[in-house]
C-alpha cells in the first residue's frame, strides 16, 4: 500500500530528479499507485521516447528498460529491480536468424517481439508488441516472415495474417504456457456466458478457445467496456489492479465479474517491482539500465521502424 508520506516523498524526489515513472500493469500494485504512466508495453516504449525528463524510472522487466533507453538514450533509466528479466527475451539462437536470412534472402523479415534482447533486436527488420504485431506482419512487403522468439504469439499472427509465410521459433513464456485449457473450459461451464480474454502468449490452444485475443491493456479495455457481467481472463494476475480501478470509476464494480485460472498466472519477475524499490531507486539513482553499443543502433532501427508501421 502507498501511504501519504511515500507519496510525498516520491513527488519531492521526481521534481528533484526531473524523473517520470512508467510502470507495467504486470507490476506490484502499490508499484503502478506510484507511476505517472500505467500501460503495456507498446504504450510504455512510445511514452518512453516522447517525454522530455532526464529520468524515467521503469517499473517493469528488463527488455522495457532496454527499449526505453534504445529509443530515448539521453534520459537515465533506472529499474527498481534491476534482476527483474523475462527468461523469454533469451529464448532465440543467433543462428535460427542467420539460417532464415541465408534460406530466404530479400524475401524475408525477421520480426522480432519487443520481449527479446538488445542483441537479438539488431539482428531483425523490426519489432513488435502483442497490440500491434498483427498489423505491423501485414504490413511488411517481404511474404517470409521468422518471428522470434515468442512461438505462441508467432503461431497468432500466422493465423492473422494468411498470406505470410510465418517461420516459428521455439521461445515461450513460461507463465503464460502454463494457463491450462481445461481450466478454461471449467471457467467457462462455471460462468456460462462469460467472455474469455486471453493475451497471444498463451498457447495456441487456449487463445483457440478465446472470444477476445489482446496485449494486456486490449483485454483491460475488453472487461471495463464490455456490456457482458462475466470475464475469464488468461494473462497475469497484475492486470485486475487497473481492472478494479476502471470499473470503480465507472460505477461498474458490483456489476462485473472477472476469473483467473485456477493456478494464478503470476509473473515472478514483474512481482520483483515493489513500490517501496520504485522510491529506494529513484531516492538512491540505482539500478541504472545500460545497453550493449555493440548492438544499440540495430537494435534503435528495429524499434523505430515499429513506431513508423504501428502509426
Ligand atoms: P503487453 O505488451 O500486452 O503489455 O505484454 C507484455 C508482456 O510481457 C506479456 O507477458
Ligand atoms: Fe516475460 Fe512472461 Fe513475464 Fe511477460 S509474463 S515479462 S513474457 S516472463
Amino acid at each position: 500500500m502507498v501511504t501519504d508520506s511515500m507519496r510525498a516523498e516520491v513527488e519531492r524526489l521526481k521534481r528533484e530528479k526531473d524523473a517520470v515513472i512508467l510502470a507495467h500493469y504486470y507490476v506490484e500494485d502499490d508499484a503502478q499507485d506510484l507511476a505517472d504512466f500505467v500501460g503495456d508495453s507498446f504504450y510504455l516504449a512510445r511514452k518512453a521516447k516522447e517525454l522530455s525528463c532526464a529520468t524515467l524510472v521503469f517499473a517493469g522487466v528488463e527488455f522495457m528498460a532496454e527499449s526505453a533507453k534504445l529509443l530515448s538514450p539521453e534520459k537515465r533509466v533506472l529499474m527498481p529491480d534491476p534482476t527483474a528479466g523475462c527468461p523469454m527475451a533469451h529464448m532465440v539462437r543467433r543462428s535460427t536468424v542467420e539460417e532464415a536470412r541465408e534460406r530466404y534472402g530479400e524475401d524475408l523479415a525477421v520480426v522480432c517481439y519487443v520481449n527479446s534482447t538488445t542483441e537479438t533486436k539488431a539482428l531483425s527488420d523490426v519489432c513488435v508488441t502483442s497490440s500491434n504485431a498483427v498489423r505491423i506482419v501485414g504490413r511488411l512487403p517481404q511474404r517470409n516472415v521468422l518471428f522470434i522468439p515468442d512461438m505462441h504469439l508467432g503461431h497468432y499472427v500466422a493465423e492473422q495474417v494468411p498470406s505470410k509465410n510465418v517461420i516459428l521459433n521455439d521461445g515461450f513464456c513460461v507463465t503464460h504456457e502454463a494457463i491450462e485449457l481445461v481450466e478454461v473450459q471449467e471457467l467457462r461451464a462455471q460462468h456460462p456466458g462469460a467472455v474469455v480474454c486471453a493475451h497471444p502468449e498463451c498457447a495456441s490452444w487456449v487463445v483457440d478457445e478465446a472470444d477476445y485475443v489482446g496485449s494486456t491493456s486490449g483485454i483491460i479495455e475488453r472487461v471495463v467496456s464490455g456490456a457482458e457481467e462475466d470475464y475469464v481472463i488468461c494473462t497475469v494476475h497484475g492486470v485486475h489492479h487497473e481492472i478494479d480501478l476502471r470499473l470503480a470509476a465507472t460505477g461498474q464494480q458490483g456489476r462485473k465479474r472477472y476469473y483467473f485460472p485456477r493456478t494464478t498466472p503470476v509473473c515472478p519477475n514483474m512481482a520483483k517491482v515493489t513500490g517501496g524499490k520504485v522510491l529506494a531507486c529513484l531516492r538512491d539513482g540505482t539500478g541504472e539500465t545500460d545497453v550493449d553499443e555493440r548492438f544499440a543502433a540495430g537494435a534503435r532501427r528495429a524499434l523505430d521502424r515499429m513506431l513508423e508501421l504501428a502509426r
